[in-house]
């Protein structure tokens, strides 16, 4: 059985087996989330997505995807990267979305974290609604069958984290 809980606050400072990042398909950096993983996580995490991408993803992990890097400096054992989609008012990509966390599960799964952080993914500099984006991932949770024990919301201010308690109710 896993339980939802909901934090408001900084994603990096978090102590959990497992933090998902809201990457991009460079797994390069980037701003937000990313950015300030590898701020604090540090040197390690990125010189590990650059082997990444020299082995397996030559051209990028598709949106949708998730892999697994050290989490360096940060409380944590694993980052988990994955790359949600940009927000389009034409094209529904609620598909994507719900992969990202789907994904980033089955790969908490492989490693055997027990505890995972999610921020709430496409909902900053891509643009995805809050509200949309909180269903979206609460849904996904609930409908997938995971060891994982505590999937837990990090959430960076209070419209965020009133979205995410409205779907957990
Ligand atoms: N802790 C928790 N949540 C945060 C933090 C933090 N430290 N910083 C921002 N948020 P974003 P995206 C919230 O932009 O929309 C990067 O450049 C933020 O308020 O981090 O998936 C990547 O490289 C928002 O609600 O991720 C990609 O290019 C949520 O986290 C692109 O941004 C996600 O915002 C990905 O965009």
């Amino acid at each position: 059985m896993t339980t939802i809980t909901l934090v408001q606050g900084d994603i990096t400072r978090q102590s959990a087996d497992a933090i998902v990042n809201a990457a991009n398909s460079s797994l390069l950096g980037g701003g937000g989330v990313d950015g300030a993983i590898h701020r604090r996580g540090g040197p390690a995490i990125l010189e590990e997505c650059r082997k990444l991408r020299a082995s397996s993803y030559g051209k990028g992990l598709p949106t949708g995807q998730a892999v697994a890097t050290t989490a360096g400096d940060l409380d944590a054992r694993w980052v988990i990267h994955t790359v949600g989609p940009v927000w389009s008012a034409s094209d529904d990509r609620s598909e994507l979305l719900a992969s990202c966390y789907r994904r980033s599960l089955e790969i908490a799964d492989d490693l055997g974290a027990r505890t995972v952080a999610f921020p709430a993914i496409s909902t900053g500099i891509y643009g995805w609604p809050m509200d949309d984006g909180a269903r979206i991932a609460v849904e996904t949770v609930r409908g997938t069958v995971t060891a994982v024990e505590e999937v837990r919301f990090v959430l960076f201010d209070a419209q965020a984290y009133e979205a995410f308690a409205a779907q957990v109710g």
